[in-house]
């Protein structure tokens, strides 16, 4: 079992090494199927080099996909590793758009929800409900029972995410209208009733679908980690995803982008300034965070942050807004790179620090950004559950624990 830890078997020493005393001094284990779920983890989907800034999916650089492809077309990457040719992006989309229609009987689940709801609880609780509707479709060991639920969710999680949004203004629900490309459809069905005749903006489709394709996988993170171990127990992925939406709501993951905005908002109506507000994030004063900058994985500039930067700039600018959020966050970024604080840490703006202005610019409620991060990862958790799941060697995921609390105790009498 030592092949997996060539560190610890070479700074042991092949011949003398004792894996029991290090387990227990340790706690580190040797190979333990059940562990792997949860920490060290193969895959062959996302390729990350967090010192270079470089994010791959199955091999193709995200800048590429990115500029050239569509959410669905990635989505089919992540999921069978390879490009989908013309024939068969053009069945997957057709099949995508042939399901986009929830049950009627959906529309009671959403009444009985108070309006005030976050838009994350009630995705992560509807998709739950959605599977009630095909307990006889969802066995995660029939291929096309899984291929089937796989096409389910693509189509009809970004419909319950704008229910979601519709239903926190006090709106009308609108049917997908399956004429239209998924991104297109989504977001007639965010905004299609506050116009006469909408007519999708292409600037802002091309801008959310290419934010959704960077947001479509990222390796081991919280949320993906979290669909793998419930989905190790052999449950669906409709409840393993659900996990992986609550997993994501947290401040910390997707509901980053939420706060970042929120941080803008506060820097703005405080009048301090920015570089105020840097001087108070370096003497780290209570409650004063710097949301959005710095990653676990990334040393560099996050890749996906570049992009996003300028689908902001586009987007602003054919809806001829000027944002005074954009402009702060723009002066927040260029005081804190040149800051040797920052610099020293090497703490760059990630994924999250520009996508809230973005999002704000189309008309979505600040709630609702984490709710596209989800629409965005879905094909990342899909990936990960059915790569997962389809590997014989999965056991059910255990992390393993080094028990640090009292020793044996005598009972009071
Ligand atoms: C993500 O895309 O999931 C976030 O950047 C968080 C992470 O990767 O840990």
């Amino acid at each position: 079992g030592t092949a997996e830890f060539p560190i610890l078997a070479s700074t042991s020493g092949a011949s003398s090494f004792d894996i029991s005393t290090l387990t227990k001094q340790t706690g580190h284990t040797t190979l333990d199927y059940g562990f792997v779920n949860t920490a060290s983890t193969k895959s062959r989907i996302t390729y990350i080099d967090g010192d270079q800034g470089i994010l791959r999916y199955r091999g193709y650089p995200i800048e590429q996909l990115a500029a050239n492809s569509t959410y669905l077309e990635v989505a089919w990457l992540l999921i069978h590793g390879e490009l989908p040719t013309a024939d068969e992006l053009a069945e997957f989309d057709e099949r995508v758009r042939r399901h986009t229609l929830l049950h009627e009987d959906l529309k009671h689940f959403f009444s009985a929800l108070p309006h005030t709801a976050h838009p994350m609880s009630v995705l992560s609780s509807a998709l739950s409900a959605l599977s009630t509707y095909y307990e006889n479709g969802q066995d995660p060991k029939d291929p096309e029972q899984v291929e089937m639920t796989t096409i389910r969710l693509l189509a009809k999680l970004p419909v319950i995410a704008a229910y979601a949004h519709k239903k926190s203004q006090g709106q009308a629900f609108l049917y997908p209208d399956n004429s239209l490309s998924f991104v297109d459809n989504f977001l007639r069905l965010n905004f299609g009733n506050l116009a006469e005749q909408y007519e999708v903006n292409p600037v802002l489709s091309q801008a959310l679908e290419r934010l959704l394709i960077l947001h479509e996988d990222h390796e081991q993170n919280a949320s993906t980690s979290t669909v793998r171990l419930v989905g190790s127990t052999g449950a669906n992925l409709y409840a393993s995803i659900s996990a992986g939406i609550n997993a994501l709501s947290g401040p910390l993951h997707g509901g980053a982008n939420e706060a970042v905005l929120e941080m803008l908002g506060r820097i703005q109506e405080s009048g301090e300034g920015v570089a105020r507000f840097v001087e108070r994030v370096k003497n780290k004063e209570d409650g004063v965070k710097l949301m959005g900058f710095g990653h676990r994985v990334y040393k560099n500039y996050d890749p996906r942050a570049k992009i996003v930067k300028e689908s902001a700039t586009a987007v602003l600018d054919s809806l001829g807004i000027e944002d005074p959020l954009l402009d702060l966050a723009q002066e927040l970024e260029q005081i804190a790179l040149e800051d040797d604080y920052f610099k020293e840490r090497r703490l760059y703006p990630n994924v999250d620090f520009y996508t809230g202005v973005i999002y704000k610019a189309m008309g979505f409620p600040t709630r609702m950004f984490t709710v596209l991060f989800a629409i965005g990862r879905l094909p990342g958790w899909i990936a990960h559950w059915r790569e997962m799941n389809q590997d014989p060697q999965t056991k059910i995921g255990r992390p393993h624990q080094l028990y640090i609390g009292e020793g044996e105790r005598e009972f009071p009498q």
